[in-house]
Protein backbone atom coordinates (compact mmCIF):
# COMPACT_ATOMS: atom_id res chain seq x y z
CA UNK A 1 0.00 0.00 0.00
CA UNK A 2 2.71 2.44 0.90
CA UNK A 3 4.68 1.93 -2.24
CA UNK A 4 2.07 1.73 -4.16
CA UNK A 5 1.22 5.60 -2.52
CA UNK A 6 4.74 6.62 -2.93
CA UNK A 7 4.45 5.24 -6.63
CA UNK A 8 1.62 7.13 -7.65
CA UNK A 9 2.93 9.98 -5.80
CA UNK A 10 5.59 9.99 -7.87
CA UNK A 11 3.61 10.24 -10.31
CA UNK A 12 1.40 12.99 -9.56
CA UNK A 13 4.67 15.10 -8.84
CA UNK A 14 3.79 15.87 -12.53
CA UNK A 15 4.92 17.63 -14.51
CA UNK A 16 6.35 20.99 -15.39
CA UNK A 17 6.43 22.74 -18.56
CA UNK A 18 6.35 26.65 -18.79
CA UNK A 19 2.89 27.56 -19.49
CA UNK A 20 2.90 28.05 -22.77
CA UNK A 21 0.04 28.36 -24.54
CA UNK A 22 0.91 28.28 -28.31
CA UNK A 23 -1.07 28.46 -30.87
CA UNK A 24 -2.16 24.67 -31.97
CA UNK A 25 -1.87 23.54 -35.40
CA UNK A 26 -4.10 20.97 -36.50
CA UNK A 27 -3.73 17.35 -36.13
CA UNK A 28 -0.45 17.77 -34.33
CA UNK A 29 1.64 14.95 -33.26
CA UNK A 30 2.67 15.68 -29.00
CA UNK A 31 3.70 11.92 -28.66
CA UNK A 32 5.04 9.21 -30.74
CA UNK A 33 5.46 5.17 -30.07
CA UNK A 34 7.44 3.31 -31.89
CA UNK A 35 8.18 -0.49 -31.73
CA UNK A 36 7.36 -0.33 -27.93
CA UNK A 37 7.70 -3.99 -26.81
CA UNK A 38 7.10 -5.09 -22.97
CA UNK A 39 7.74 -8.46 -21.36
CA UNK A 40 7.62 -9.82 -17.82
CA UNK A 41 9.81 -12.64 -17.92
CA UNK A 42 8.00 -14.84 -20.68
CA UNK A 43 4.88 -13.08 -21.18
CA UNK A 44 4.71 -10.33 -24.02
CA UNK A 45 2.90 -7.75 -22.16
CA UNK A 46 3.10 -5.10 -25.04
CA UNK A 47 3.25 -6.52 -28.83
CA UNK A 48 5.04 -4.08 -31.38
CA UNK A 49 3.08 -1.13 -30.49
CA UNK A 50 3.47 1.86 -32.92
CA UNK A 51 1.22 4.78 -32.61
CA UNK A 52 0.79 8.69 -32.82
CA UNK A 53 -0.50 10.83 -30.30
CA UNK A 54 -2.25 14.11 -31.36
CA UNK A 55 -1.71 17.09 -28.82
CA UNK A 56 -4.46 19.01 -27.62
CA UNK A 57 -6.62 15.76 -27.73
CA UNK A 58 -8.04 13.06 -26.11
CA UNK A 59 -7.31 9.87 -26.59
CA UNK A 60 -8.94 6.66 -25.34
CA UNK A 61 -7.16 3.73 -24.79
CA UNK A 62 -10.05 0.95 -24.78
CA UNK A 63 -9.65 -2.85 -24.47
CA UNK A 64 -10.61 -5.98 -22.32
CA UNK A 65 -9.46 -6.14 -18.83
CA UNK A 66 -5.94 -7.68 -18.83
CA UNK A 67 -4.98 -6.32 -22.28
CA UNK A 68 -2.01 -4.01 -21.70
CA UNK A 69 -3.81 -0.50 -21.43
CA UNK A 70 -2.23 0.25 -17.67
CA UNK A 71 1.50 -1.30 -18.67
CA UNK A 72 1.22 1.22 -22.35
CA UNK A 73 0.37 4.44 -19.45
CA UNK A 74 3.30 3.52 -17.44
CA UNK A 75 5.76 3.12 -20.32
CA UNK A 76 5.07 6.28 -21.19
CA UNK A 77 6.49 8.07 -18.16
CA UNK A 78 8.44 4.98 -17.06
CA UNK A 79 7.09 3.55 -14.04
CA UNK A 80 8.06 0.52 -15.93
CA UNK A 81 11.53 1.39 -14.45
CA UNK A 82 10.02 0.49 -10.45
CA UNK A 83 9.04 -3.35 -11.85
CA UNK A 84 12.42 -4.68 -12.50
CA UNK A 85 10.92 -7.84 -13.90
CA UNK A 86 9.54 -5.83 -16.79
CA UNK A 87 11.82 -5.20 -19.92
CA UNK A 88 10.39 -2.93 -22.12
CA UNK A 89 12.71 -1.95 -25.40
CA UNK A 90 11.19 0.68 -28.35
CA UNK A 91 11.25 4.37 -28.75
CA UNK A 92 8.78 6.62 -27.05
CA UNK A 93 9.05 10.45 -28.42
CA UNK A 94 7.99 13.54 -26.91
CA UNK A 95 8.98 16.24 -29.25
CA UNK A 96 11.99 14.74 -29.83
CA UNK A 97 13.20 13.13 -26.97
CA UNK A 98 12.90 9.14 -26.41
CA UNK A 99 11.47 9.17 -23.10
CA UNK A 100 12.95 5.58 -23.21
CA UNK A 101 16.69 6.61 -23.81
CA UNK A 102 18.53 5.62 -20.76
CA UNK A 103 20.02 8.87 -20.08
CA UNK A 104 16.25 10.04 -19.81
CA UNK A 105 16.09 12.07 -16.28
CA UNK A 106 13.07 10.60 -14.96
CA UNK A 107 11.59 12.87 -12.86
CA UNK A 108 11.81 15.33 -15.45
CA UNK A 109 9.95 13.47 -17.72
CA UNK A 110 7.24 12.70 -14.98
CA UNK A 111 6.73 16.29 -14.62
CA UNK A 112 5.31 16.30 -18.65
CA UNK A 113 3.87 12.99 -17.92
CA UNK A 114 1.36 13.45 -15.04
CA UNK A 115 -0.75 10.31 -13.67
CA UNK A 116 -4.26 10.73 -12.27
CA UNK A 117 -4.66 6.88 -11.00
CA UNK A 118 -8.18 5.22 -10.44
CA UNK A 119 -8.16 6.34 -6.91
CA UNK A 120 -6.91 9.49 -5.63
CA UNK A 121 -3.83 9.77 -3.49
CA UNK A 122 -3.64 13.21 -1.54
CA UNK A 123 -0.31 13.46 0.10
CA UNK A 124 -0.70 13.43 4.40
CA UNK A 125 -0.62 17.42 4.75
CA UNK A 126 -3.68 19.70 4.41
CA UNK A 127 -5.55 20.29 1.16
CA UNK A 128 -3.61 23.70 0.57
CA UNK A 129 0.10 21.81 1.29
CA UNK A 130 -1.49 19.14 -1.56
CA UNK A 131 -1.51 21.88 -4.45
CA UNK A 132 1.31 23.88 -2.61
CA UNK A 133 3.43 21.13 -3.27
CA UNK A 134 2.86 20.46 -6.97
CA UNK A 135 3.80 24.54 -7.45
CA UNK A 136 7.14 24.66 -4.85
CA UNK A 137 7.75 21.60 -6.81
CA UNK A 138 8.10 24.28 -9.80
CA UNK A 139 10.86 26.13 -7.66
CA UNK A 140 7.97 29.08 -7.16
CA UNK A 141 9.19 30.45 -3.29
CA UNK A 142 7.42 33.27 -2.88
CA UNK A 143 4.30 33.09 -0.29
CA UNK A 144 2.16 34.94 -2.30
CA UNK A 145 2.87 33.53 -5.71
CA UNK A 146 2.20 30.19 -4.32
CA UNK A 147 -0.87 31.62 -2.93
CA UNK A 148 -2.26 32.60 -5.82
CA UNK A 149 -1.46 30.00 -7.59
CA UNK A 150 -3.17 27.35 -5.25
CA UNK A 151 -6.10 29.55 -5.63
CA UNK A 152 -5.49 29.40 -9.57
CA UNK A 153 -5.22 25.65 -9.65
CA UNK A 154 -8.15 24.48 -7.20
CA UNK A 155 -10.48 26.76 -9.58
CA UNK A 156 -9.64 25.41 -12.63
CA UNK A 157 -10.38 21.81 -11.14
CA UNK A 158 -13.80 23.33 -9.98
CA UNK A 159 -13.28 22.66 -6.17
CA UNK A 160 -12.01 25.82 -4.90
CA UNK A 161 -15.67 26.91 -3.66
CA UNK A 162 -15.73 24.16 -2.30
CA UNK A 163 -12.80 24.16 -0.17
CA UNK A 164 -11.50 27.82 0.44
CA UNK A 165 -13.03 27.88 3.71
CA UNK A 166 -11.31 24.78 5.05
CA UNK A 167 -7.74 24.81 3.22
CA UNK A 168 -5.94 23.93 6.51
CA UNK A 169 -7.76 20.59 6.84
CA UNK A 170 -6.91 17.72 5.92
CA UNK A 171 -7.72 16.08 2.70
CA UNK A 172 -9.97 13.28 4.26
CA UNK A 173 -12.49 15.16 4.72
CA UNK A 174 -13.41 15.47 1.34
CA UNK A 175 -14.74 13.22 -0.69
CA UNK A 176 -13.66 10.93 -3.02
CA UNK A 177 -14.96 12.50 -6.37
CA UNK A 178 -13.08 16.05 -4.77
CA UNK A 179 -9.83 13.82 -3.42
CA UNK A 180 -9.41 12.92 -7.23
CA UNK A 181 -9.66 16.59 -8.42
CA UNK A 182 -7.32 17.34 -5.47
CA UNK A 183 -4.90 15.39 -7.31
CA UNK A 184 -5.20 16.52 -10.83
CA UNK A 185 -5.22 20.26 -9.05
CA UNK A 186 -1.88 19.21 -7.96
CA UNK A 187 -0.43 17.80 -11.35
CA UNK A 188 -1.78 20.78 -12.96
CA UNK A 189 0.32 22.93 -10.72
CA UNK A 190 3.37 21.72 -12.29
CA UNK A 191 2.09 22.25 -15.64
CA UNK A 192 1.99 18.87 -17.68
CA UNK A 193 2.12 18.23 -21.25
CA UNK A 194 0.32 15.57 -20.84
CA UNK A 195 -2.14 13.67 -18.12
CA UNK A 196 -2.55 10.44 -18.87
CA UNK A 197 -5.54 9.55 -16.86
CA UNK A 198 -5.95 5.76 -15.96
CA UNK A 199 -9.56 5.09 -14.99
CA UNK A 200 -9.81 7.94 -13.31
CA UNK A 201 -13.85 7.74 -12.85
CA UNK A 202 -14.23 3.84 -11.43
CA UNK A 203 -13.83 4.81 -8.00
CA UNK A 204 -16.59 8.02 -8.42
CA UNK A 205 -20.57 8.34 -7.93
CA UNK A 206 -21.58 9.32 -11.38
CA UNK A 207 -21.81 13.09 -10.44
CA UNK A 208 -18.43 13.25 -9.38
CA UNK A 209 -17.86 11.48 -12.84
CA UNK A 210 -19.73 14.26 -14.84
CA UNK A 211 -17.59 16.56 -13.06
CA UNK A 212 -14.19 14.79 -14.24
CA UNK A 213 -15.36 14.27 -17.74
CA UNK A 214 -16.21 17.66 -18.28
CA UNK A 215 -13.17 19.19 -16.77
CA UNK A 216 -11.38 16.61 -19.17
CA UNK A 217 -13.50 18.83 -22.08
CA UNK A 218 -12.01 22.23 -20.71
CA UNK A 219 -8.28 20.64 -20.06
CA UNK A 220 -7.65 19.86 -23.52
CA UNK A 221 -7.54 23.20 -24.69
CA UNK A 222 -4.16 23.05 -22.85
CA UNK A 223 -3.17 19.80 -21.97
CA UNK A 224 -3.17 16.17 -23.89
CA UNK A 225 -5.23 13.58 -22.57
CA UNK A 226 -4.58 10.00 -22.47
CA UNK A 227 -7.57 8.50 -20.64
CA UNK A 228 -7.93 4.49 -20.00
CA UNK A 229 -11.55 3.91 -19.68
CA UNK A 230 -13.58 0.90 -19.58
CA UNK A 231 -17.22 2.53 -19.74
CA UNK A 232 -17.95 2.80 -23.26
CA UNK A 233 -20.28 5.57 -22.75
CA UNK A 234 -17.23 7.91 -21.39
CA UNK A 235 -15.11 7.11 -24.09
CA UNK A 236 -18.25 8.13 -26.64
CA UNK A 237 -18.63 11.01 -24.81
CA UNK A 238 -14.77 12.51 -24.28
CA UNK A 239 -12.77 10.57 -27.37
CA UNK A 240 -11.30 12.47 -30.34
CA UNK A 241 -9.01 9.48 -30.94
CA UNK A 242 -9.72 5.68 -29.98
CA UNK A 243 -7.34 3.29 -29.56
CA UNK A 244 -8.38 -0.39 -29.71
CA UNK A 245 -6.16 -2.69 -27.80
CA UNK A 246 -6.29 -6.83 -27.10
CA UNK A 247 -3.71 -9.21 -26.09
CA UNK A 248 -1.65 -6.70 -25.76
CA UNK A 249 -1.55 -5.57 -29.31
CA UNK A 250 -2.91 -2.32 -30.97
CA UNK A 251 -6.06 -4.02 -33.39
CA UNK A 252 -7.44 -0.62 -34.69
CA UNK A 253 -7.47 3.23 -33.98
CA UNK A 254 -9.53 5.91 -35.61
CA UNK A 255 -11.37 9.22 -34.71
CA UNK A 256 -13.72 8.45 -32.16
CA UNK A 257 -16.69 8.47 -35.00
CA UNK A 258 -15.01 5.65 -37.25
CA UNK A 259 -14.10 3.24 -34.13
CA UNK A 260 -17.96 3.64 -32.69
CA UNK A 261 -19.81 4.18 -35.61
CA UNK A 262 -17.68 2.08 -38.50
CA UNK A 263 -15.29 -0.92 -36.80
CA UNK A 264 -13.42 -2.72 -39.03
CA UNK A 265 -12.60 -5.70 -36.93
CA UNK A 266 -14.43 -8.52 -35.61
CA UNK A 267 -12.31 -7.79 -32.28
CA UNK A 268 -13.34 -4.75 -32.10
CA UNK A 269 -17.38 -5.17 -32.94
CA UNK A 270 -17.46 -7.75 -30.28
CA UNK A 271 -15.97 -5.52 -27.60
CA UNK A 272 -18.96 -2.79 -28.49
CA UNK A 273 -21.75 -5.08 -28.06
CA UNK A 274 -20.56 -6.70 -25.34
CA UNK A 275 -18.07 -4.22 -23.37
CA UNK A 276 -15.48 -6.18 -21.02
N1 LIG B 1 4.75 -6.13 -13.20
C1 LIG B 1 4.14 -7.11 -13.86
N2 LIG B 1 4.63 -8.37 -13.80
C2 LIG B 1 4.04 -9.38 -14.46
N3 LIG B 1 2.95 -9.24 -15.24
C3 LIG B 1 2.43 -8.01 -15.33
C4 LIG B 1 2.98 -6.90 -14.65
N4 LIG B 1 2.24 -5.79 -14.95
C5 LIG B 1 1.26 -6.22 -15.76
N5 LIG B 1 1.35 -7.54 -15.99
C6 LIG B 1 0.46 -8.35 -16.85
O1 LIG B 1 0.29 -7.68 -18.08
C7 LIG B 1 -1.02 -7.81 -18.58
C8 LIG B 1 -1.60 -6.45 -18.84
O2 LIG B 1 -1.85 -5.78 -17.61
P1 LIG B 1 -2.41 -4.31 -17.54
O3 LIG B 1 -1.51 -3.42 -18.30
O4 LIG B 1 -2.61 -3.99 -16.10
O5 LIG B 1 -3.81 -4.45 -18.29
P2 LIG B 1 -5.11 -3.51 -18.31
O6 LIG B 1 -4.76 -2.19 -17.69
O7 LIG B 1 -5.49 -3.41 -19.75
O8 LIG B 1 -6.16 -4.24 -17.51
C9 LIG B 1 -1.77 -8.63 -17.54
O9 LIG B 1 -1.77 -9.96 -17.95
C10 LIG B 1 -0.96 -8.45 -16.28
O10 LIG B 1 -1.09 -9.54 -15.43
MG1 LIG C 1 -5.55 -1.21 -15.99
Amino acid sequence: MTLDIIKNIENSEILLTNCIFEEVEKNETILKIENLNVYAKKEHILKNINLEIPKNKITVLLGPSGCGKTTLLKSLNRLTDLYKELKVSGHIFIENDDILASKQNTSVLRQKMGLLSQRPYPLPYSIYKNVAYGIKLKGIKNKKLIEFNVEKKLREVGLWEEVKDRLHSSPESLSIGQQQRLCLARGLAVKPRIILADEPTSALDPVSSKIIENLFKELKKHYTIILVTHVLRQAQRLADHVVFMNYGEVIEQGSSKEIFSNPQTSQLKEYLIEGN
